[in-house]
């Protein structure tokens, strides 16, 4: 069957402006059930957790019903899922809590900083793991040296959020397994791009971010709740001890976690299917993986088509994301350019800060995303390489 891509597009209103949204990697719009969602826990009134009355049970309600959606979107424990603001908060908590100085920590340059830095600054000792900067592979071979039985975790990142690579990040964790470590997995780039199953790819953590699939600004982390059981972070005094409510600080954004629920229940119904919800993303999620590396065949086909530009990395697994420069122009005034077209795609390192240094980009402005999420179709695609074929 055919991806509806007319019906998918039609939920999303800000689609309707006219604009080629290319910026998905960098947060994805927002589908009218998310929208609806959150406007409906505002409008029947909602309380913090744990009070005697209605708006508190509700709010109760919602945090589960949360955790759930997450687990299921993951394949996780709905008992493992900690909510937050973003990844990067919640990553710099959670390494806070498993590493500090003394520990031995496996990184990658492939690697978004926030699966970076926050384990860096434990001052626990760093291990790197190269990447090969013409294909834009992480190979694996390299990490039987590098994990040693020192090695407390490995943390990788599930997909690149600039050239789209996916490692073999279940060979890589099999072998910090077997020396005993954890593994960290950035799943935010990932996680749109595909179905996923944490526990096939041999994750402990597996770090992911609403807003990357059509949610709101809500980030969350899945582990095993045993796991978690044995990590005491830092928290107020009279907040809960529980897991995973330890690893929450604050007050969380209730209304946005209704959205968060929403948001996976519309990406399971992207294309029609019958099953549990999990079963009914597996499938979803397989045919939008399907129907943007279609398209972006054409994308990727249609850059390296033009004399001017050039194309970084071409790794075998991959999400449908393109980073590129053309000569004579800064990333910068190729963004603006399509911007001016009506293409909207981001431009410089993208965060992805051991990368573009191992590429040598960081700074020289770094280059042009384009990435595909499975709202946007072929028109997207034409336009932004019609654009790029008439820079003066
Ligand atoms: C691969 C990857 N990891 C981590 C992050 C950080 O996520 P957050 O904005 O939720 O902190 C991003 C954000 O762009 C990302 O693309």
């Amino acid at each position: 069957m055919p991806f509806p891509i007319k019906a998918v597009r039609a939920s999303y209103p800000a689609l309707s402006d006219g604009f080629a949204y290319l910026d998905g990697a960098a947060g994805t719009q927002t589908p009218q059930p998310v929208i609806d969602a959150i406007s409906a826990a505002y409008r029947h009134g909602i309380g913090n957790v744990g009070g005697a009355f209605p708006a508190s049970h509700r709010s109760d309600a919602i945090v589960a019903a949360c955790r759930a959606a997450v687990a299921d979107l993951v394949g996780g424990h709905p008992d493992g899922v900690i909510l937050g603001p973003n990844m990067t908060t919640l990553t710099y908590r959670l390494a806070r809590a498993i590493a500090g100085p003394g520990d031995e920590v496996v990184l990658s340059r492939l690697d978004h900083d926030a699966n970076v830095r926050p384990w860096t600054q434990t001052g626990a000792t760093v291990r790197w793991a190269e990447v090969d900067p013409v294909t834009g592979e992480l190979p694996v071979e390299q990490y039987a040296e590098l994990i040693g039985e020192r090695t407390k975790l490995v943390a990788v990142t599930a997909a690149s959020n600039i050239l789209g690579t996916r490692p073999d990040v279940a060979a890589i964790a099999e072998l910090a397994h077997r020396a005993g470590a954890l593994t960290y997995v950035d799943g935010v780039h990932a996680t749109p791009h595909g179905p996923v199953d944490m526990r096939a790819l041999g994750a402990d953590f597996y770090a992911t971010s609403a807003y990357k699939w059509s949610g709101p600004h809500i980030g969350a982390v899945v582990a095993d709740p045993a796991l978690l059981e044995t990590l005491r972070p830092d928290k107020l005094a009279p907040s809960a001890d529980t897991v995973p409510e330890r690893f929450e600080t604050g007050t969380a954004a209730f209304a946005d976690l209704a959205g968060v629920t929403a948001a996976v229940d519309h990406l399971a119904a992207l294309v029609p299917g019958t099953g549990t919800r999990r079963e009914r993303l597996l499938a979803s999620m397989s045919a939008a993986e399907e129907h943007e590396l279609e398209l972006f065949g054409a994308l990727i086909a249609g850059l390296e088509a033009l004399p001017r530009v050039t194309v970084y990395g071409k790794p075998a697994r991959r999400t449908a994301t393109a980073y590129f420069n053309v000569a004579g122009h800064t990333p910068r005034q190729v963004a603006e350019h399509l911007a001016g077209l009506g293409v909207n795609v981001w431009n410089g390192h993208n965060y992805a800060w051991e990368l573009t240094g191992a590429l040598g980009l960081r700074d020289t402005g770094g280059a042009v995303r384009a990435g595909l999420v499975h709202y946007n179709d072929r028109s997207d695609v034409d336009r932004l390489l019609d654009g790029v074929a008439h820079l003066e």
